[in-house]
């Protein structure tokens, strides 16, 4: 069984308002898709990366040239992180089994580690429903339906990372099943969907999803401390 890496990065960071897709933001020197997609190629565990970006992506060819190991740019994003992940699955049907694992990743969370991915692929590796890295919820939560202020119990909750993995033709059936993959916003619900419980790995804050400007600075503060924590 082989692990591959497929990061989604075909975004355009809207609410980064940015004048580039935030994945070719700076973070310390570095665009935050060359950060994201070193943390693969520093794994041993992970075969190839896989780069899905948008057909008319003009960042791309600078920050991961064709002659970077072990890494693939696929040039089929979507109109949404479902269809660009979907997509880049179905080119990939001749090259990855359908039993090996794929590691879904946001480009927008630079903070990943080869320790994290190695903690995901061992306690969760095996398993046929793949896994997930997420955070328990530590705050008090509250929702607020209609106008009415309530506090939720906490208890069991956990807060989705990525990488999200599952063996290929699991994932793929999934995504091609879910009702309205458009809604989804990560990989495990599709799963879920079938009925499966994808194994929840704990991860670590500095795996945020770079999101909004102030989210710049954070990654940027994670990214100088060790990788190991
Ligand atoms: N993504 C993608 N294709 C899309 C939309 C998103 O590959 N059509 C990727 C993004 O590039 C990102 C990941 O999915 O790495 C998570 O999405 P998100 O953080 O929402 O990024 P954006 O969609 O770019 O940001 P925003 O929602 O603010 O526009
Ligand atoms: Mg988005």
């Amino acid at each position: 069984m082989n692990y591959f890496a497929l990061i989604p990065a075909a975004g355009v960071g809207a609410r980064m308002a940015a004048g580039c897709p935030k994945q070719y933001l700076p973070l310390l020197g570095k665009p935050m898709l060359r950060h994201t997609v070193e943390a693969f190629t520093r794994s041993p565990l992970i075969a190839h990366t896989y780069v899905v970006v948008s057909a008319g992506d003009g960042y791309a060819g600078d920050v991961l040239p064709a002659d970077l190991p072990g890494v693939t740019v696929l040039r089929c994003g979507g109109a949404t992180r479902m269809e660009s992940i979907r997509n880049g699955l179905r080119l990939l049907g001749g090259t990855i089994g359908p039993d090996d694992r794929v590691l879904v990743h946001d480009a927008a969370r630079p903070g990943l580690t080869p320790a994290l991915t190695a903690k995901l692929i061992d306690a969760a590796g095996a398993d046929p429903a793949g896994g997930l890295l997420a955070l328990p919820v530590v705050d008090t939560v509250k929702s607020a339906a209609a106008g009415k202020v309530a506090t939720m119990p906490r208890t069991g909750l956990w807060l989705a990372q990525t990488p999200q993995m599952f063996p290929y033709a699991l994932l793929l059936r999934a995504l091609e099943e879910a009702p309205d993959p458009d809604a989804i916003t990560d990989d495990a619900s599709a799963v879920e969907l079938l009925g499966l419980s994808p194994r929840l790995v704990e991860g670590h804050p500095r795996n945020l999803k770079v999101t909004l400007p102030a989210d710049i600075r954070i990654a940027e503060m994670y990214l100088t401390m060790d990788p190991e924590t």
